[in-house]
């Protein structure tokens, strides 16, 4: 089974697929980002070089014009080209050029869950919270949904320079949605979509609202969920950048092209729920792009990804993101079975239908194939392997296959469709027609009694909300250990992320199944793209409080002050949770911060073996960075003021040490001391000097050193796991240690 198609549903699929074009000579041309040295200079000379490049490259100005597909000018000096295999090499050589990447496409990755992480919609909120502007990267946004109504809001804060216009199918913006742009650059039309900032998929439209939208009482699905539905800042201001499109995804030149915009535009904080690619932090365009907007004073927030449970499957995983995993709420969604010998069972799933009849006759999928070659997919309810008469007016029992077997039961005239699983059972779906996800265990109870009389019957009720035990991470979000640097844990930080009821587009059905014609002002989504906006929009709430805190100031309030989550609940520990689930009443005041500027990572990425030019690509510096004349030859662990630590054993040898030289700043009480607390799994040594730091005014940083070494063989587990916490009268500032051991990574 594969876990794209498992994906396609509720989750957004979007392909990764290349632009192959065929060039005038039968050679194939592909869009390519190419970065230049200089990034200094002015708007019209940065565009004026792009065409002298493509000139000189091409042997005239009409065909450079031809090639040319965009010009970066706003925030970056770089351009999108029309280029062979070839050219894109050549042009990797010319004078000024950094870099030339390939253009990818990537995948897209609430009532309830604000008051489950502890945060009313009481809680104290800053006037300037409404001089707040998110920036959202997405599939676009539904300006007439009530979550962005402007009510009581004054005209945009005088920072902003972005812009909003009528486009296709698309209003405009008022108070609340202040800026709506797209970008499409190769210039195709999408099909089911269109060109316009509209959000034809829905997904845009609830991660903005998540991240920012103003109240709306009695918001529900199918009278689920119900409750007031808002955003983490009801006050700040929303700008959208659509770049993903309903059949293309999400290009990097689009991407670019929103950071570029939404940089100069003035956004504060930026929202991305956008599968990353695993390239290095130096070519990765979102982590090129993010790198510049952290250099703006603007932190981005990004979803870890949607391929867990695997290990080492988190995405967007730049020290300089913040990374965010989905964790369930207490809240899930289940519908009664009932079998025609009495006997009931559960299932999960959000199921709107209210069964007509009190039983129906039901089978098995295997039971009606369409001929003996396809019974073993019949048992998975594939397309085109069920008999249709056989069918008709049944309920059928089929095996999770792929995601809309209840959109294949009803095609044929089925009445619904029980769908047995052993996987996705933490995540409720919603269904286009009856139907309900059972464990195996109940599935086998309802094939044994398919089988055991002459006509069997059952009927599935529509789905009631229940009291689940949270939090958990979802099965789905993505692991770590990373795979970018065995130095910097990721995920960063958990968030709901599980069945989140938000705003949605009236142009797509609540399924975008075949035959669903259902449609709703509000859904319930699940996804890693679900737990970023929580995230994002928290960060909006910290910087509402404290307009001048740098990216990573406000990163390190947002982990140091999460809530621990449970290593029993969640077998891999930090790996699945990073610091915890996000708690953004008490980031506003972290006491302590773990600061950092450009110059930290930059340094960091030379300790990680990043060459002095690559690293220039991302800071825009012309010259490239002399790492060696940077840096004392310390240990890799030392280059980086985490709020996490994480070491590494070395594979097979006896004690590996790690040395962490971390400083904090003082941003709480001006007088203040903090005394350290260890605690040290078993068979891992941990010390930390001094033990005290004392501080007599704000502002103050102080160094200290934690030393951390245990042998190969300290645990049979992947991960063990301490913490170091900062403790005041007034303030626990709580580090993970972890320790991972590479030899049970698979
Ligand atoms: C978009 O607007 C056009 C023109 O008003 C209309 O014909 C079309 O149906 C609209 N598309 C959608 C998806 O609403
Ligand atoms: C399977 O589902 C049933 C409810 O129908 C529940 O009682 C049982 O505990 C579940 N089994 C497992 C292994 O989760
Ligand atoms: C781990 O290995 C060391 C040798 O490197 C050995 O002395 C120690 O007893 C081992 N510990 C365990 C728990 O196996
Ligand atoms: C931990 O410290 C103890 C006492 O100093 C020492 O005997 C032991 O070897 C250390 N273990 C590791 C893994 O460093």
């Amino acid at each position: 089974m594969s876990r794209c198609l498992l994906l396609v549903y509720g989750f957004i699929l979007f392909f990764i697929t290349r632009g192959h074009l065929l060039g005038v000579k039968g050679e194939i041309k592909n869009y390519y980002i190419v970065f230049l040295s200089d990034q200094s200079v002015n708007k019209e000379s940065k565009a004026n070089t792009h065409i002298s490049l493509l000139s000189a490259l091409k042997g005239s100005e009409l065909d450079a014009k031809k090639a040319h597909v965009y010009s970066y000018t706003k925030s970056f000096n770089a351009f999108a080209a029309k280029l062979s295999e070839s050219e894109a090499r050549d042009l990797s050589g010319m004078d000024g050029v950094q870099s030339v990447i390939l253009n990818q496409y990537r995948k897209l990755h609430t009532t309830r869950s604000w008051d489950f992480i502890g945060f009313p919609q009481t809680a104290r909120r800053k006037k300037l919270e409404s001089d707040v502007i998110i920036g959202v990267m997405d599939t676009g946004i539904t300006p007439q949904s009530e979550s962005f109504n402007d009510n009581g809001f004054g005209p945009p804060p005088a920072k902003w320079k972005g812009s909003c216009h009528h486009f296709a199918n698309f209003s405009g913006c008022n108070n609340k949605l202040i800026g709506a742009k797209y970008f499409k650059l190769d210039g195709n039309p999408d099909p089911g979509d269109i060109l316009s900032p509209v959000d034809t998929d829905g997904h845009g439209t609830h991660t903005s609202s998540t991240a920012a939208g103003s109240p709306v009482h009695n918001a529900e699905l199918f009278g689920l969920a119900k409750g007031t539905a808002r955003g983490a800042v009801p006050s700040a201001r929303v700008a959208m950048y659509k770049v993903c499109w309903a059949s293309s995804g999400c290009s990097d030149m689009d991407l670019l092209a929103g950071f570029d915009a939404a940089i100069h535009d003035g956004v504060d904080i930026i929202s991305i729920s956008i599968g990353g690619l695993t390239g290095a932090y130096t070519s990765d365009t979102m982590s090129v792009a993010s790198f510049h907007a952290m250099n703006k004073g603007i932190l981005t927030v990004a979803s870890a990804g949607n391929d867990g449970p695997s290990l080492g499957s988190v995405t967007n995983h730049a020290p300089w993101l913040l990374t965010v995993a989905a964790s369930g709420i207490d809240r899930g969604f289940q519908s009664k079975v009932v079998l025609g010998n009495g006997k009931t069972l559960t299932g999960i799933g959000i199921n709107g239908f209210n069964p007509k009849q009190k039983l129906y006759p039901i089978t098995s999928g295997a039971d009606v194939a369409i001929n003996s070659e396809s019974q073993e997919s019949a048992g998975f309810c594939l397309e085109n392997t069920l008999d249709p008469s056989k069918v008709k007016g049944k309920l059928v029992e089929c095996k999770l296959g792929t995601w809309g077997s209840d959109s294949v039961i009803k095609g044929l005239g089925g009445v619904g469709t029980i769908i047995e699983s052993e996987v996705f059972l933490d995540t409720p779906m919603i269904f286009m027609a009856p139907a309900t996800m059972v464990n195996s265990t109940a599935g086998e109870i309802i094939s044994k009694y398919i089988h055991s009389t002459r006509s069997p019957s059952a009927v599935i009720h529509k789905s009631e909300q229940v009291k689940v035990s949270a939090p958990f991470v979802a099965t789905f979000s993505s692991r770590g250990p990373n795979p970018g640097t065995k130095h910097v844990l990721k995920p960063d930080i958990a968030a709901p992320g599980v069945d989140i009821l938000a705003a949605y587009t009236p142009l797509h059905t609540l399924t975008g199944l075949q035959g669903d014609t259902q449609y709703s002002k509000f859904t319930i989504m699940s996804g890693t793209s679900m737990a970023c906006p929580h995230v994002a929009g928290t960060a909006a709430y910290v910087k509402s409080f404290h307009p001048n805190w740098s990216p990573a100031a406000i990163k390190s309030a947002i982990m140091t002050s999460a809530r621990p989550m449970s290593s029993r609940v969640n077998q891999n520990a930090e790996l699945d949770y990073g610091v915890g689930q996000l708690n953004p009443r008490r980031a506003v005041s972290p006491g302590l911060i773990y600061d950092m500027d450009s110059m930290s990572y930059v340094q960091f990425l030379c300790h990680e073996g990043y060459d002095g030019s690559s690293i220039a690509t991302l800071i825009g510096s012309k010259s490239k960075i002399d790492c060696a004349s940077l840096l004392p030859p310390l240990v890799s662990e030392d280059a980086i003021n985490y709020p996490t630590m994480q070491l590494t054993l070395k594979k097979k040898k006896g004690i590996t040490t790690g040395i962490f030289r971390r400083s904090v700043t003082n941003v709480g009480h001006d007088k203040s001391i903090y005394n350290a607390n260890i605690r040290a799994p078993k068979g891992v040594n941990i010390t930390v000097e001094p033990t005290t730091l004392s501080f007599s005014h704000a502002s103050q940083r102080r160094s200290f050193k934690v030393t951390v070494s245990a042998n190969f063989n300290v645990s049979k587990k992947l991960v063990v796991s301490g913490s170091l916490i900062w403790r005041s009268c007034c303030n626990i500032v709580r580090s993970p240690i972890v320790v991972v051991n590479p030899q049970y990574e698979s």
